[in-house]
C-alpha cells in the first residue's frame, strides 16, 4: 500500500512511522504542522496544499491523524478546535473523493456523554459535551456522509511516546519518583490504547478492507488511580497513592465520566487480537528502560 500519514510527528504519527519503516511491504510519505526528519510541513487545513501533496504522492489510503487534542485549549478556542479538527478532516475527504483514494480516520472514545456503566460499543449513539469531542464526532459525521470507502477507529487514552512521552504515564513516573504520596483521580474510566498495539491494529483492519466504525483499545477498563497502581506495582515505587475526585484538579474542558470503549464490531468477527492494558503497560514500561 502506498500511506499518506498526516500528524505523523505526534504520539500515534510516531508510532506508525516506526511500524511502517520496519517493513517493506509499504510505502508512505509523512507529514505534519511540526517538521521532523522525514515529515513534510502540512497544515491540514489548508486545502490546496492538502490537495497538492496528495495529488503529488497518489497514496491507496490516508492515515489522518493530525488533530488538535489538547482538550483544554480546544474548549478555550472553538474555531481552532472545528478548524483543524473537522475543516481539516473535510479538507482530506475532498480530495479522498476527487482520486478514490480510503481513508483512516483516529476517532475517540469522548465522542459518548459518559453515562453509560458498560463500555460503549460501535452501536451507540455519540453524544459530546465538550468542544474536542463535538469537532472529531464532526469529523466523523462528513467522513460517513461522503465517502463510502474510509475506516473510522476510535481508540481510548492513547499511551506511548516512550522518553518523549508527556502524558499520564510520563508524569506518574515522574510524580512516584520524587514524591512520598499523590495524589490521582479516581472517579474517570477509560479504555488505555496503548500506540504500538492500535497501529498494528489499523493496518489488519485496513488490509481486511472491511470498511465502516471501529472501536480499537486495548482490553480492560481502568480509572487513572487503576493505571497509576499498576505502573507503582511494575516500579516498585514505595510512593503513597491517594484517590481524589476529579473536582479536586479542575480544569476548563468537562471529561465524561466514561470513555470506556468495547472492540464490539472485532470480537463479533473474532478479530479482537489487542493485548490487554495491564501486558502492554509492562511491556512498555520495560521498553522505557532499554537503551
Ligand atoms: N491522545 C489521545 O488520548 C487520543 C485518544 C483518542 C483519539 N486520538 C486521536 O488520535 C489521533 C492522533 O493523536 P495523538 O495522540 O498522536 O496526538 P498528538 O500527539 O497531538 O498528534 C497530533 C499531531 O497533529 C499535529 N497537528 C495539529 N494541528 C495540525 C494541523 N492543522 N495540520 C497538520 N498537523 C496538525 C500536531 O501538531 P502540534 O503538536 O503542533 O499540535 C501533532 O503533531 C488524533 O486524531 C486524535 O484526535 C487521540
Amino acid at each position: 500500500l502506498r500511506i499518506f500519514v498526516t500528524g505523523a510527528s505526534g504520539m500515534l504519527g510516531t508510532a506508525f512511522r516506526k511500524l511502517l519503516e520496519a517493513d517493506d511491504i509499504h510505502t508512505a510519505r509523512y507529514s505534519d504542522l511540526n517538521k521532523v526528519d522525514g515529515v513534510d510541513y502540512l497544515d491540514v487545513r489548508d486545502p490546496e496544499e492538502v490537495a497538492r501533496q496528495l495529488s503529488e504522492f497518489t497514496p491507496d489510503v490516508v492515515f489522518h491523524l493530525a488533530a488538535e487534542t489538547d482538550v483544554d485549549l480546544c474548549e478555550k478556542d472553538e474555531d481552532h478546535s472545528f478548524s483543524t479538527n473537522t475543516i481539516g478532516t473535510e479538507n482530506i475527504v475532498q480530495v479522498c473523493l476527487e482520486n478514490r483514494i480510503k481513508l483512516v480516520y483516529i476517532s475517540t472514545g469522548a465522542v459518548f456523554n459518559g453515562r453509560k456503566r458498560t463500555p460503549y460499543t460501535e452501536f451507540d449513539t455519540p453524544d459530546p459535551i465538550n468542544c474536542y469531542a463535538r469537532s472529531k464526532y464532526q469529523g466523523e459525521l462528513i467522513i460517513e456522509s461522503l465517502l463510502s470507502e474510509h475506516f473510522i477507529i476510535r481508540a481510548g487514552w492513547m499511551i506511548g511516546g516512550g522518553r518523549t512521552d508527556k502524558k499520564f504515564v510520563a508524569k506518574m513516573l515522574d510524580l512516584m519518583g520524587r514524591n512520598d504520596s499523590i495524589r490521582v483521580v479516581d472517579d474517570k474510566i477509560g479504555s488505555p490504547t496503548f500506540t504500538f498495539d492500535f497501529a498494528k491494529g489499523i493496518l489488519r483492519i485496513v488490509e481486511s478492507n472491511n470498511y465502516g466504525l471501529y472501536h480499537l483499545v486495548n482490553l480492560g477498563v481502568a480509572s487513572r488511580l487503576e493505571i497509576a497502581q499498576e505502573i507503582k506495582r511494575i516500579r516498585n515505587f514505595q510512593c503513597e497513592i491517594i484517590p481524589v475526585s476529579s473536582a479536586y484538579f479542575p480544569l476548563p474542558a468537562p471529561r465524561s465520566d466514561s470513555e470506556a470503549l468495547e472492540n464490539y464490531k472485532l470480537k463479533l468477527s473474532g478479530l479482537n487480537l489487542m493485548p490487554h492494558w495491564k501486558d502492554s503497560l509492562e511491556k512498555y514500561l520495560i521498553e522505557l528502560d532499554s537503551p
